[in-house]
């Protein structure tokens, strides 16, 4: 969580839809995923997965559902109110053996003519796993939490609601799951990382902790009252490290669970992309290039940003996309500094630059693809130089993704590249002054996510990421005013080979004549005239 921070743009309420991986990735790959989890797993533990909660837009209105990555990357299961068991170790009972178990909502016809179809546990059955349960099971017939060494579990987020009239919903799901494993009202995992480590102090680590604690102290507020953490603060020789020791083991006593694992073991397995989930990402950034030329086709400077968004969601949806990975940003001008920018409210983009930052969901699988260009069809002389900087900055990030090579060595590759440039335009004088117009991350995995999750080591062949340096320049910064209100980002989506990177997004024009280019091509949408509204 903490590196994903670093990267560009997170999203928490992202409007999404169920989608349909399922039927692209077999059965046999599922088990094999779940097969791979197990071999991962410590001894004597399981790991437990719930589904995505529903999330209210307004009112009675909920947003499309989106499932939950994991449970999807494990066994395909995209419907909500469900859980997922993965065991280290084959259980036995009365049934029989089994060494997963997905609990299921059952068939209800009033949910089914509202809603849609709902598989129901009979049907699901036939989808690859051990054992199908229903739902309710989970709850009244609890496993035994307290004989496994540990239960592996994602941090619970309090964006659950309760459905008053479903006892057995996401919410009384986590609820009895939350009891049966004694999950403090107030789990602070930072908190209780900490603790840990005092746990299993040696004389040698206690300065290091100190550091470490009295850092995390400042971050996070709520830990300055707790007595154990300061006592250890205050801890001068090692004498009384034996009695901190000793409290720590007993505040942890009834801590049978682990939140910290769990994400790492996901990212090892989710960080590289099987053959399908290859050619699931090709076909997400293949449809979001198209989205980018149709624009680069239609725009013009009367053009508003909702509508250059539309063109790209529209192609998107004319090539299958459910819908987007993450909102769309298009900013034009000042908006285009605006990192997070998804407002996408200006009416008129006039003779600015305009930066897009799109990328389609194809079968639960997301792009991530920006071009930035001159609304009217041509870069001034200032857009160029600066477009011409983040441009060589991303080449040699592209050249840098090799095996083997670390995340950190494309990062350095691209900011060595933006640093020369600002100075050579004399937008700034020191090396330091650099993320003042570079403040981000350039670079993270694509998948199910749009920041997938990974260990953010070294690059092995088959994984995807993004390279996406970009400099933003807003009104009021300290350099010529003719810098002012440019904000340029250019990302693809690269796939590491042995035989070195292949840019997926690459068919998206990305030089600065490449993309006047294809600018000058004529768009059918030119000819879509429709009728003026009444006031
Ligand atoms: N669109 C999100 C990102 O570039 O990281
Ligand atoms: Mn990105
Ligand atoms: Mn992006």
């Amino acid at each position: 969580m903490n590196k994903m921070r670093q990267f560009l743009l997170l999203y928490l309420n992202v409007v999404s839809v169920v989608t349909l991986t399922a039927q692209d990735i077999s059965k046999q790959e599922y088990r094999q995923r779940r097969e791979q989890l197990r071999k991962l797993l410590p001894d004597n533990s399981l790991a437990v997965f719930f589904s995505a909660p529903i999330k209210n837009r307004s009112n009675d209105t909920d947003y499309h559902y989106h499932p939950d990555p994991n449970m999807v990357y494990l066994s395909g299961w995209e419907e909500p109110h469900a859980v997922l068991l993965v065991f280290k170790n084959l259980q036995q009972d009365s049934e029989g053996i089994f060494s997963e178990v997905l609990y299921v909502r059952d068939r209800d016809p009033y949910e089914e003519l509202w809603n849609g179809k709902v598989m129901g546990v009979d049907r699901a059955q036939d989808w690859g796993l051990d054992r199908v349960q229903n739902r309710i099971d989970f709850i009244e017939s609890p496993l035994n939490y307290d004989a496994f060494d540990s239960v592996l579990i994602y941090e619970f987020q309090n964006d659950v609601r309760d459905r008053p009239r479903d006892n057995y919903d996401l919410y009384a799901l986590q609820k009895h799951f939350r009891t049966q494993l004694n999950y403090p009202a107030q789990f602070n995992p930072i908190r209780y990382g900490l603790y840990q480590k005092i746990r299993q102090l040696t004389p040698r680590n206690i300065k290091p902790l100190q550091s470490e604690i009295r850092r995390m102290v400042v971050i996070e507020s709520g830990l300055q009252d707790d007595d154990l953490l300061q006592e250890f603060l205050s801890l001068t020789d090692t004498s009384s490290s034996e009695e901190l020791k000793i409290q720590s083991d007993f505040l942890l006593q009834n801590i049978h669970f682990d939140v910290d694992q769990l994400p790492k073991l996901m990212g090892q397995l989710r960080e590289i992309k099987s053959k399908t989930e290859i050619r699931l990402l090709k076909k997400a950034a293949q449809i979001s290039v198209m989205g980018q030329i149709e624009v680069m086709k239609a725009i013009h400077p009367e053009m508003s940003e909702r509508e250059i968004q539309g063109i790209h969601e529209f192609v998107y949806k004319k090539y299958g996309a459910a819908d987007v990975g993450y909102p769309s940003i298009v900013g034009a001008g000042g908006n285009g500094c605006v990192l997070h920018y998804n407002h996408n409210e200006m009416e008129k983009v006039d003779n600015q630059m305009v930066l897009m930052d799109v990328g389609a969901e194809y079968k639960g699988y997301t792009a991530d693809v920006t071009r930035t260009l001159p609304a009217n069809g041509t870069f001034t002389q200032a857009q160029k130089e600066l477009y011409s900087v983040v441009f060589k900055a991303q080449e040699a990030g592209i050249a840098a993704a090799q095996v083997g090579v670390s995340f950190t060595r494309i990062t350095q590759a691209v900011y060595d590249e933006i640093t020369r440039g600002l100075q050579a335009l004399g937008l700034i004088t020191q090396a330091n002054e650099m993320s003042k117009y570079l403040p981000h991350g350039v670079a993270h995995h694509i998948g199910l996510d749009v920041h997938d999750p990974g260990e953010y080591t070294r690059l092995k062949p088959n994984m995807v990421i993004t390279v996406e340096p970009g400099i933003y320049v807003p009104e009021g910064s300290p350099c010529d005013r003719k810098w002012w209100n440019i904000g340029i980002r250019i990302e693809d989506d690269i796939l590491i080979t042995n035989e070195g990177p292949i840019n997926l997004s690459d068919g998206a024009p990305r030089t600065w004549e490449a993309i006047e280019q294809q600018m000058r091509s004529e768009s059918v949408l030119n000819s879509w005239i429709l009728p003026p509204l009444e006031d």
